[in-house]
């Protein structure tokens, strides 16, 4: 499998949305750019946290639900426990919601701004144990620049 380059790819995150005033262009735009990057991907984008529910904001993909509630499936499951998932196997994660049933694998990251989570961003492959720590390691520099932009 082809790796991504988190550096290169952080460093065309930053140049694509650092002083950018708009946040749904800035999601579309991390968005998009993930979505070219990972190889193995079937969907990818943002819940942002609405009225303490996950809402469904911009993304790459098949269309995915559009509300959440914290606790349930993996990205409610991020926000409760306010930790990144890494899920192996999606068919063994307890409530797990299939939006695309061609996803076997997963990883949700939680996003702060202002000390509260913002929301999360959510990865799902189709192969089972896609995602490895060096992807999360480098989705935690991709989320962190996300969160000195929104
Ligand atoms: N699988 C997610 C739902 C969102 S879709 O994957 C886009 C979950 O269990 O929270």
């Amino acid at each position: 499998m082809t790796k991504t380059n988190y550096a290169m790819t952080a460093r065309q995150l930053a140049a694509l949305i650092e002083g950018i005033p708009h946040e749904v262009a800035n999601l579309a735009n991390a968005s998009a750019l993930l979505w070219q990057e990972m190889p193995d991907i079937n969907w990818v984008g943002f819940y942002k946290m609405e009225k303490g529910i996950l809402v469904l904001g911009p993304f790459q993909g098949k269309p995915a639900c559009i509300e959440i509630p914290v606790g349930r499936g993996v990205c409610g499951t991020a926000v409760a426990e306010d930790a990144v998932q890494l899920v192996y196997d999606v068919h063994r994660f307890p409530g797990h919601i299939a939006c695309d049933c061609a996803s076997n694998s997963e990883i949700v990251l939680p996003i702060h701004v202002n000390g509260e989570i913002w929301g999360v961003l959510d990865i799902d492959s189709p192969l089972i144990g896609r995602f490895t720590e060096e992807d999360k390691a480098g989705l935690l520099d991709i989320v962190g620049i996300l969160e000195q932009n929104l």
